[in-house]
């Protein structure tokens, strides 16, 4: 795709020094900005793909103190890897980050790649994080257009340009790798994501009278900064109503696995059925399971949001007489010590034990 008229009509390179000089006062401390080795940048950077900084921040220590580099990460048993995760979501995140471990020892002698390129090839990279990496931690003129990043442009130049459109995103690519500055080039990414994430925030709620940008910015100037950026208006996330049974037999609770593929792939849950079982349906179910069990009690439920679905959960809470079969029967240490059960199953957590 061409570059926006905006774009190629502005002078981009405007915004540079004003920007630097704003990101050398105004940058946050961040545990991974203060020893930006590649390891440690690129971490951080699967970690806050869905994570909001302040919220990555303490599972960036934790997993940097529990896998200081590169080869601990590659060599860390999977269990191991998601209770670290736990809690922040998006598990396919944390594979690929150990796959990618893993080829950079076999591959590349346990140094990262510097190359964008090589970088790419890695799983779980795609063009955002080898931009982040290639120019923040080896000093590259390669951009790292994220959300922040985007609305920052498309606020700055007027672009009226859907930017849920990949093409979209590699013409704002093309416009800052054009100006970007030599011996400052990760703080320049840097910089672009800093003003996105405190300064020109979302919802229309941008801080132009502190903005270091604002006598260079189309939207401070035309009022249209409520406006930008255009996105396509997303679809609705599907509903699914889910039953989830917590069964307890002694100081054990009832985990199963789900499928190898597909949602939360395979990943300890709780046991559950599709829809809004009765106290009959649900007992019912039980019997389909084949365990015997004392009255059925209602758990409070809860609703988890993930990118494309809703779950809807009811529970219900079962004593049950013996351990059956096809279950992983837990106790609270192993729980707690192990076994990693994803957010979506929050709502339950005091509920579990009684
Ligand atoms: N979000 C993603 N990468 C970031 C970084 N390097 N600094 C701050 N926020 C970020
Ligand atoms: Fe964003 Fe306002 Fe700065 Fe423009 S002036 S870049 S809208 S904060």
């Amino acid at each position: 795709m061409e570059l926006p008229e905006e774009l190629k009509d502005r002078q981009l390179s405007e915004i540079v020094e004003p920007l630097l000089q704003w990101y050398d006062l105004h940058a946050r401390v961040l545990p991974w900005r203060e020893e930006p080795t590649p390891y440690r940048g690129w971490v951080s950077e699967i970690m806050l793909q869905q994570t909001r900084v302040e919220a990555g921040k303490p599972y960036f220590e934790r997993v940097l103190a529990a896998l200081p580099d590169v080869t601990a990460l590659a060599e860390a048993p999977e269990t191991r890897l998601l209770k670290l995760w736990e809690g922040l979501g998006y598990y396919n995140r944390v594979r690929n980050l150990q796959k990618a471990a893993r080829r950079i020892v076999g591959e590349f002698g346990g140094r990262f790649p510097a190359d964008f390129e090589q970088l790419l090839s890695l799983p779980g990279i795609g063009e955002y994080t080898a931009g982040a990496i290639a120019s923040i931690s080896f000093g590259q003129p390669v951009p790292a257009v994220d959300g922040n990043v985007l609305r920052v442009v498309a606020r700055l130049s007027g672009s009226r340009a859907d930017v849920a459109d990949p093409a979209v995103r590699r013409a704002f690519g093309r416009a800052l790798q054009a100006v970007y500055p030599a011996g400052r080039c990760g703080d320049f990414t840097q910089s672009l994501m800093e003003l996105g994430a405190i300064v020109c925030l979302p919802n229309g709620m941008p801080k132009c009278e502190s903005c270091p940008l604002s006598s260079c910015c189309t939207a401070r100037r035309d009022g249209s900064f409520a406006e930008l950026p255009v996105k396509p208006a997303k679809k609705a996330r599907k509903i699914e109503a889910r039953t989830v049974f917590i069964l307890r037999c002694g100081d054990r609770i009832a985990l199963r696995r789900r499928p190898k593929t597909g949602l939360l792939a395979g990943l300890w849950e709780l046991p559950s059925a599709a829809g809004t079982l009765t106290p009959e349906a649900a007992a019912a179910q039980l019997r389909k399971w084949r365990l015997a069990a004392g009255p059925l009690r209602p758990a409070a439920g809860g609703k988890h949001i993930f990118t494309h679905l809703e779950w809807h959960m009811t529970g219900y809470i079962a004593e049950c007489r013996s351990p059956s079969a096809g279950f992983e029967w837990t106790d609270r240490r192993r729980l707690t010590e192990e076994i990693s059960l994803p957010s979506a199953f929050k709502a339950f957590a005091d509920s579990l034990f009684g």
